[in-house]
């Protein structure tokens, strides 16, 4: 049966540029969008810029623009930067717009005439230089906690407590520096607890993550607060209908900019908005999202949409969070990469595959390692798949005019390549696109395989073998077939290529089983490239770049670190640290900074490799002793395995200076 289904991700802010974290969830959202579209259902991908709110307003003003400039300056640079990743949303809009004003208005009024919105003054911090409230990221001021400097008004930096902006020591406006002082004001309140006993109903019949609903189960124990949907003047935003100078606070009309989108899609494309939208519709609405804003989406969302009269969503998929090697994405490790500067150097589709090879339908964060990154993608598409056509083609092309065999060579294994379409299917609609790229890339191994021992190099050069290598290689061709009929949805540009190179329909699932027979193929071009290392360290120098020019001055800010969290004594004791002789020093190719270490720790040898290339040359290093970490464990680094530590010290640069025990060490000491 052909479903109806409305998708959405979440709108990215229209103050920022869109990184790679941003991008799991629209890589995510588009692999199973194009998933539906190529099973055959109607499915409607769309988007908008989430461009109110003080941020972007002040933003705005700091750069001597409207925020109506700001805002559509941002939604072209977001709009290409999806373009050029293959994000193709049918419809991208912004919440500052007709549709969105008149639908907010319609929630909050009917919402309001239904009882569920109340007013109470409430009293808050207020820059009395810039006349303005003040949102609690705006207000900074010393830790209560630790006493460090320049803290946020909700948490420190430096020591993680969170705390409510009154409770800084010297609070100022980080608009304008003034002392804020506190101020009356009468706001709009939604009540949530109207809608307990049905979003908790609504919570727990299957539309949530399993650990998304246990985590709203915690929620409910703590009560449903009134929730603050109203801000006052100054602010970027739609004025409250019957409130004169309050706005609605950005979170009450960004998810509805979900359905404003779709309204100017359907106007623009007569599909009938009201179908979709009434509470009894037969159409899906299914939401992507981070898994920071599940309160937002799994009760105020459903809340306020149920007090409009309008249906509540199918289902909300989250997410995790992005790390990079390991850790949080970070400006000055040059691995807080934005969508541009990754284009700058690399395909889309690299990226498309290593996220889809890493989702699954849970909340856990996944991880890009720039090293598994390059190596996957070499060895699964450029190694694995594409080289089963550059394999095959070429012969086929020479001897045979392009003409694939008319019956297929191996007809079980083909079928065995079919066979496998609907858990791949399944797996798919499920989110569990790692596993379905691990099933997908064990089919690749076969078809390699199946040409490995069928030789047909060899037997080319036999007499009289032509047929029979023919029938080899197209039968490879016809493996290839299937390999991207499946990972159409995750590498949509490089499918397209390959259809034009076997000169074939643009695939649905349904063909899947279709073999190719009598049919004439196209040259063979190239359809991927190795990922080299160099393009990797040019994206992270690229990065690390527009932290000196750009956002990331904050880091830059402190030339002092703060202390890390406090160790126990047991914690440091656990740290083995020996007098290590480092017996070989050398250059690593294609590495700035590292230099490979052998060292003689007593009982054996370790590799290590260390970043102090700017202060040594490898020959001032060999014969010398310094102290190492011999218990660390081993760590895959693109160049090898480091195997240990070794300890230096200084701010960088020429000032590296490695720890020099006195000559009267052993190798293999113990240092206390
Ligand atoms: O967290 C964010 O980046 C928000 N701009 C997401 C909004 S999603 C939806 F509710 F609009
Ligand atoms: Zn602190």
């Amino acid at each position: 049966m052909q479903r109806k289904i409305l998708v959405t991700s979440a709108l990215p802010y229209a103050n920022g540029s869109i990184h790679l974290g941003h991008l799991v969830e629209y890589i995510q959202t588009d692999i199973w969008v194009r998933f539906q579209k190529m099973r055959g259902h109607e499915c409607h991908y769309v988007c908008a810029d989430d461009a109110h709110g003080t941020p972007i307003m002040l933003r705005a003003q700091s750069e001597g623009i409207t925020p109506e400039t700001l805002i559509a300056n941002t939604q072209q640079e977001h709009q290409a930067d999806f373009a050029d990743f293959n994000i193709k949303f049918d419809n991208f809009h912004t919440t500052h717009s007709d549709e969105n004003r008149a639908l907010a208005n319609q929630i909050y009024l009917s919402n309001k005439a239904a009882g569920h919105i109340t007013t109470r003054t409430i009293s808050q911090a207020y820059d009395p230089e810039k006349e303005m409230f003040l949102p609690d990221r705006f207000i900074k001021g010393t830790c209560p906690k630790c006493g460090v400097d320049d803290q946020y008004g909700d948490n420190c930096e430096a020591c993680g407590a969170t705390y409510d902006p009154t409770d800084l020591i010297n609070p100022v406006s980080a608009v304008s520096g003034a002392t804020p002082i506190t101020k009356d004001s009468e706001h709009h309140f939604f009540k949530l607890g109207d809608f307990e006993d049905d979003l908790k109903k609504w919570t727990r019949a299957g539309h949530l993550q399993k650990e998304v609903s246990h985590k709203l189960d915690e929620w409910f124990e703590g009560g449903l607060r009134d929730w603050d949907i109203s801000r006052d003047a100054p602010y970027f935003g739609f004025e409250i209908p019957d409130a004169p100078n309050k706005y609605f606070y950005v979170w009450l009309d960004a998810p509805i900019g979900y359905l404003a989108s779709f309204k100017q899609y359907c106007d623009r494309t007569g599909i009938d908005f009201d179908d979709y939208m009434k509470p009894d519709s037969t159409t899906e609405m299914v939401h992507f999202i981070g898994k920071d804003i599940i309160y937002f989406h799994a009760l105020f969302w459903p809340a306020t949409l149920q007090g409009a009269g309008f249906r509540l969503p199918t289902s909300i998929f989250a997410h995790g969070f992005l790390t990079v090697d390991g850790k949080k994405m970070s400006k000055s490790r040059g691995t807080f990469i934005k969508a541009r500067t990754y284009l700058d150097h690399l395909n889309p589709e690299y990226l498309r595959y290593y996220y889809a090879a890493k989702l699954g339908s849970g909340i856990d964060d996944i991880d890009l390692n720039l090293e598994d990154f390059q190596n996957r993608i070499n060895s699964d598409l450029v190694g694995k798949v594409v080289n089963i056509a550059s394999r095959c083609a070429g012969y086929i092309n020479k001897k045979f005019d392009g003409q694939l065999s008319s019956s297929l060579a191996d007809a079980t294994l083909f079928e065995e390549f079919t066979a496998q379409a609907d858990s791949i299917a399944d797996k798919m609609e499920n989110r569990e696109f790692g596993h379905a790229m691990r099933d997908i890339m064990a089919l690749a191994d076969k078809a390699n395989q199946y040409i490995d021992e069928m030789k047909p190099w060899t037997l080319a050069k036999e007499e009289g073998k032509e047929q029979q290598v023919h029938d080899i290689y197209s039968m490879g061709i016809n493996l290839f077939r299937v390999l991207i009929a499946y990972l159409k949805p995750v590498l949509p540009n490089t499918v397209e290529q390959a259809e034009a190179f076997l000169n074939i329909e643009p695939l649905h699932w349904r063909d899947i089983n279709n073999p190719l027979l009598d049919h004439t193929i196209n040259k063979f071009k190239p359809l991927m490239t190795r990922i080299e290392s160099d393009k990797i360290e040019a994206i992270q120098e690229a990065s690390k770049e527009t932290m000196v020019t750009g956002q990331a001055v904050e880091e830059t800010k402190s030339d002092i670190e703060p202390i890390a969290d406090e160790i126990s004594f047991d914690d440091f004791a656990k740290i083995d640290l020996r007098i290590a002789k480092i017996v070989n020093a050398e250059h690593v190719e294609g590495a700035k900074k590292l230099l490979k270490l052998t060292l003689d720790i007593g009982n054996g040898e370790k590799q290590v490799f260390a970043g102090i290339k700017s202060a040594y040359a490898p020959e001032d290093l060999t014969g010398k002793l310094t102290v190492m970490v011999a218990n660390l464990a081993p760590r895959k680094m693109r160049f090898g395995l480091s195997e240990g530590m070794v300890l230096a010290a200084g701010p960088g640069g020429k000032d590296l200076f490695i720890l020099n025990p006195d000559e009267g060490a052993q190798p293999g000491m113990r240092v206390k």
